[in-house]
């Protein structure tokens, strides 16, 4: 089965478009954030890797007073006044000082570097763009403020978590039901920024 047919049989991807979402990621976050309790009104969201938008669809819906700050290389489909678009790749400065205009009191990262199946390059490019993530975190979270971040299971994925676990009182990584099971998909869970 090619990757489109198997889509068409996807119960999530034939929910997402029944429910009128931009993607099948929604219900990872929308796991995520039921289980950890990440969002809420009134907060200022960094939606990372936001495109198509799913994610930043989801909280525009479930919360009125929300403003979501969007960061993706592709245009999302999204329009909405509480949400704004920088269009840009997350490690060039640029991009990085209109990521850092804003503070924020939740960072979320689904982005995911193109892989090419070489184990080294792929694990050289998943830890890169983790390190650039940890680093916007570090900036531009407020203290209090928690985060999710997709972080492919690769091999310096314990030493990247170790650091999320010295940052927030509580750290989990997670694998969605919505998330592909083959897939080595995993997100860090980061609650209550401590230091
Ligand atoms: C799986 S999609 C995100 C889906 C999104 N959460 C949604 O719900 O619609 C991953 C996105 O990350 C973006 N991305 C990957 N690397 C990036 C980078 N270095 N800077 C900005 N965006 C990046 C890709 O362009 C892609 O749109």
């Amino acid at each position: 089965m090619n990757w489109k047919e198997w889509r068409k049989r996807d119960y999530y991807y034939k929910k997402a478009k029944k429910e009128g979402f931009f993607s099948r990621a929604v219900y990872k976050l929308a796991e995520m954030n039921n289980k950890y309790k990440i969002l809420r009104e009134n907060i200022i969201v960094l939606d990372i890797g936001t495109s198509p938008g799913s994610w930043s669809q989801y909280i525009l819906n479930k919360y009125k007073n929300v403003k979501v700050i969007g960061v993706d290389i592709v245009e999302p489909k999204i329009r909405d006044e509480r949400y704004i678009f920088i269009k840009g790749d997350i490690t060039s400065e640029e991009t990085r000082k209109q990521i850092m205009k804003y503070k924020y009191d939740v960072i979320l990262s689904d982005a995911c570097p193109k892989l090419t199946g070489v184990k080294d390059v792929d694990d050289t490019r998943i830890y890169e763009l983790l390190l650039s993530i940890l680093d916007i975190i570090k900036l531009s979270l407020k203290f209090g403020g928690n985060c999710i971040v997709k972080a492919l299971n690769f091999s310096n994925l314990q030493e990247i978590f170790k650091e999320y676990e010295r940052m927030f009182s509580f750290c989990k990584l997670f694998k969605p039901s919505a998330s592909i099971k083959r897939s080595r998909e995993i997100y860090i869970i980061g609650r209550k920024r401590i230091r």
